[in-house]
């Protein structure tokens, strides 16, 4: 999580993204788990993560508050279903741009809108605003709700997708709001989270695709032109 060694199979100096097997050096690394391997799968990325950064999130949050999930795909449908298991008195607005996005999963939020409806929306069910702002796209766009924070009100950033991320200096010196970034989780968080997911019916949105060339190189296809609904899974 914070180790600056870390190494992930696949996407960092070593192969094995694809492999049926993963050597790991000690057994502590590995996680018992109670649920369909295939289920399971995305637990271990945008699970963890959103798991984590909705940890985070908890001590901003009270009765009526309100949160912000900005970005409505994969991380997204399992923070908001963390959220209303978590702080059920909580009330979520899923922010998203395209309606395939608010209807796939932000109808799970209480509220789903676009960017430009969403200042309208937070300030109805709050007029200080929102508490706390889960926001897993991180560019100029998304920085652009911070000032929809309530005062003392924090950003979980999870998302990379800009190259910078302005924070509005004004703002955020007199309301006194709080950044925080988030990066996957601990090996504890995961335990807790595998069980809590089997405790609470947590769905993931889950394809599967066998591990056969073709099949697998469609999905990469399509999954680079954003036509993947949740992730999948590559089933050996
Ligand atoms: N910090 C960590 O530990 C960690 C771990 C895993 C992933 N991540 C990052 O978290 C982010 C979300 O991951 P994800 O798997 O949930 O992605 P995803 O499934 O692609 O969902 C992100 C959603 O954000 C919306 N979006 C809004 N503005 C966007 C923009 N400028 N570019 C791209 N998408 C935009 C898109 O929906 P609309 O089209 O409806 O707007 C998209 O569906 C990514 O940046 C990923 O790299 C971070």
């Amino acid at each position: 999580m914070a180790c600056k060694g870390h190494a992930i199979p696949g996407q960092s100096y070593y192969y094995g993204g694809y492999a049926e097997y993963l050597y790991v050096p000690n057994y502590r690394y590995l996680v018992k788990i109670d649920i369909d391997p295939i289920e399971a799968a995305p637990l271990t990325d945008a699970g963890l993560t959103s798991y984590s950064a909705v940890k985070k999130a908890l001590p901003y949050l009270k009765p009526d508050s309100v949160v912000i999930v900005y970005g409505v795909g994969g991380l997204a449908s399992y923070a908001i279903q963390f959220l209303k298991h978590l702080v059920p008195y909580v009330k979520i607005v899923a922010v998203s741009r395209s309606d395939s996005s608010l209807s796939g999963y932000g109808v799970r939020a209480h509220y789903a809108v676009h960017p430009s409806d969403a200042g309208k929306v937070i300030r109805d069910l709050n007029p200080d605003g929102a508490a706390v702002m889960l926001d897993f796209v991180g560019n100029e766009d998304s920085a652009k709700m911070i000032p929809l924070l309530e005062p003392g009100g924090a950003v979980i950033l999870v998302g990379m997708e800009g190259k910078s991320y302005p924070i509005p200096v004004f703002e955020t010196t007199v309301w006194q709001y709080v950044v925080i970034g988030s990066n996957y989780g601990s090996i504890s968080e995961m335990e807790e989270m595998v069980k809590f997911v089997k405790e609470h019916g947590i769905r993931s949105y889950i394809e599967k695709v066998p591990l056969e060339e073709d099949a697998v190189n469609n999905a990469l296809n399509r999954l680079a032109e954003g036509k993947i609904l949740g992730r999948f899974v590559i089933t050996p």
